[in-house]
């Protein structure tokens, strides 16, 4: 069985989707780690409940973005991680972190991408009155939000929906789609070619 790792920076609903999907026996993998960058955040709390190992690597405590990045290649390296799962892991990592995982990191954006990149998808899409926005999982590259798409989710916005309806509703299809997409990793089912990822038969 493959081994992964979680980084978040803050609630962590999305790491519960996979802890739970693999508990339900849905998703097949040691969750080996989570990883957080907030020493505050809920995440951790989740963690220890799910006893799963946490580590924090609070970027304050390093003098530059290397040191930080290197600690916890140091860690994924000890704890022999097969994929690198960002869930709300709001840092941009570095040209050389992504060269030594391409392929083996994977993000989930609250948007359907290239739209409404950034922080706040939800929101900038509910403000724009966008009437269909989704979710997107795609391997990270260097740039922010962006990366070779390996699954994504329309979700039709409903009229009269409040931003808090719209978000409730974009956090269950995340909850749904991440799972699958790690499975499919997993499986052995993702093929990068080049900007694009092919999905294998089973
Ligand atoms: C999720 O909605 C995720 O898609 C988003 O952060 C949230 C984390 O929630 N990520 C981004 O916006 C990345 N640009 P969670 O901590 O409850 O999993």
């Amino acid at each position: 069985m493959k081994n992964i790792a979680v980084l978040a920076s803050g609630n962590g609903s999305n790491f519960q989707a996979i802890a739970d999907a693999i508990k339900k026996g849905k998703l097949k993998a040691h969750l080996k780690l989570l990883i957080s960058d907030n020493p505050e955040a809920y995440c951790l709390q989740r963690a220890a409940k799910a006893k799963v190992k946490a580590f924090i690597a609070d970027r304050r405590d390093f003098s530059g973005r290397k040191d930080f990045e290197e600690q916890i290649i140091l860690k994924l390296r000890s704890e022999k991680i097969d994929l690198i799962i960002l869930a709300g892991f709001m840092r941009l990592l570095s040209g050389e972190f992504i060269k030594k995982y391409r392929g083996r990191v994977v993000n989930i954006h609250p948007s359907l991408l290239p739209v409404f990149k950034g922080a706040q998808a939800i929101k900038d899409a509910f403000d724009y009155g966008a009437k269909v926005s989704g979710v997107t999982v795609h391997f990270v590259d260097e740039e922010m939000d962006h990366g070779p798409i390996i699954l994504q989710e329309p979700l039709k916005i409903k009229e009269g929906w409040s931003l808090e309806e719209l978000e409730k509703n974009i956090h269950n299809l995340e909850h749904k789609i991440y799972p699958r997409a790690i499975s499919l990793f997993l499986k052995g089912r993702l093929r990068l070619e080049g900007r694009k990822v092919r999905i294998l038969k089973p």
